[in-house]
């Protein structure tokens, strides 16, 4: 009986290390440690050896089985890790083969002309100022000059979110809210860029918009001063060649007001659809900041004056890059995009 143990033990091992499947192995749990299978019949058969015998027999056979469950679970672990090397063997990675591109992004065209105005006007010793795009009435209306029933309201079609804020409609309120913390120190030279927006939309109106807004205040401040400031900034963007022209216009915070036209980009002055034949585009509003403005802020006008302006950030590209239509900045095209790296 010892001796079948031993027997069933080297025919087990032998089988178990053929077996190059997880199939095979479940085979071979059944054959030997199944409900017929040899370790079973054994175990069950030993009623019927001499009494002497059993305890050892039993305890042969139990060891037997034991031994099998263990063979078994290292041959089935084997084969797996074999499986996953066959895998690696199969997937090996190629060095040799040439490494596929990474798509490098551009800065967008309306970057990219912000970055150039922030330059210019740094190095005319402006600092760059923020305000929130959220804005109270007061800020961006009444402190302005322009009080509730006023039609030059009427300019700016609004988004509001309450009787009291609103989506700001220009640059304007951080004129305010830069002197508001700076008064009564001089002198004062910002621009503020960011988004506004307006209930329009059409080839060269939308929604949102960019501007970029300045304001210089200080003692002796004039109106050659703004000329001269937008003149350079006019001929650093465009050219050496471009001119300058302002045209008296109405804003309630400044005054006197101005339009400022730049020579037409498109046909340099000769007269062009642009243009309208005139051989001027018009680029910015601006004026002398109104001495109302500045008490409101803290300001004494008797003592300080200033100049203010503002302009339209798509317009200036678009005049830059000969663009026709707004929309095209916020349609996220990659052939428009792509032209501007
Ligand atoms: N805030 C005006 C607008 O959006 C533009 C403007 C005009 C700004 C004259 C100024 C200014 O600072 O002096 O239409």
């Amino acid at each position: 009986m010892l001796n079948q143990i031993g027997k069933l033990e080297q025919e087990v091992r032998a089988a178990i290390k053929a077996a190059d499947d997880l199939g095979q192995l479940e085979e071979i749990r059944g054959s030997y440690l199944g409900k017929k299978g040899a370790v079973t019949t054994l175990l069950r058969g030993i009623g019927r050896i001499p009494v002497e015998s059993r305890p050892q027999v039993g305890q042969q056979a139990n060891a037997l089985r034991d031994l099998i469950e263990q063979l078994l679970a290292q041959r089935a672990e084997c084969l797996k890790q074999l499986t996953t090397g066959e895998r690696w063997e199969r997937e090996r990675i190629d060095v040799t083969l040439p490494g596929r591109p990474v798509a490098l992004g551009g800065r967008h065209p309306l970057t990219l002309i912000l970055d150039e105005i922030k330059q210019i006007f740094i190095g005319l010793g402006f600092q760059v100022a923020r305000g929130p795009d959220v804005e109270s009435d007061y800020y961006n209306f009444e402190a302005l000059n322009i009080p509730r029933d006023h039609p030059a309201r009427d300019m700016q079609d609004s988004f509001y979110l309450s009787p009291q804020f609103l989506l700001r409609t220009h640059t304007s309120p951080v004129q305010i809210r830069v002197m508001e913390r700076l008064a009564p120190g001089l002198p004062v030279r910002i621009i503020a860029p960011g988004k506004v927006y307006r209930r329009d939309d059409d080839a060269t109106h939308c929604p949102m918009f960019h501007q970029v807004e300045g304001l210089a205040v200080d003692r002796g401040v004039t109106l050659a001063d703004l000329k001269g400031t937008l003149s350079l900034f006019v001929r650093e963007m465009f050219g050496s060649e471009m001119k300058v022209r302002l045209r008296p216009s109405f804003f309630p915070f400044t005054e006197p007001s101005a339009e400022v036209d730049i020579s037409c980009v498109i046909c340099g002055g000769g007269g062009c659809r642009t243009c309208g034949q005139s051989g001027w585009v018009e680029v910015l509003g601006a004026g002398m900041v109104h001495p109302r403005v500045l008490k409101i802020s803290g300001y004494d006008p008797e003592d300080v004056t200033g100049f203010a302006f503002g302009m339209g950030v798509e317009r200036l590209a678009m005049l830059k890059y000969g663009i026709d239509d707004m929309r095209h900045f916020f349609s996220n095209d990659f052939r428009f995009l792509r032209q501007f790296r």
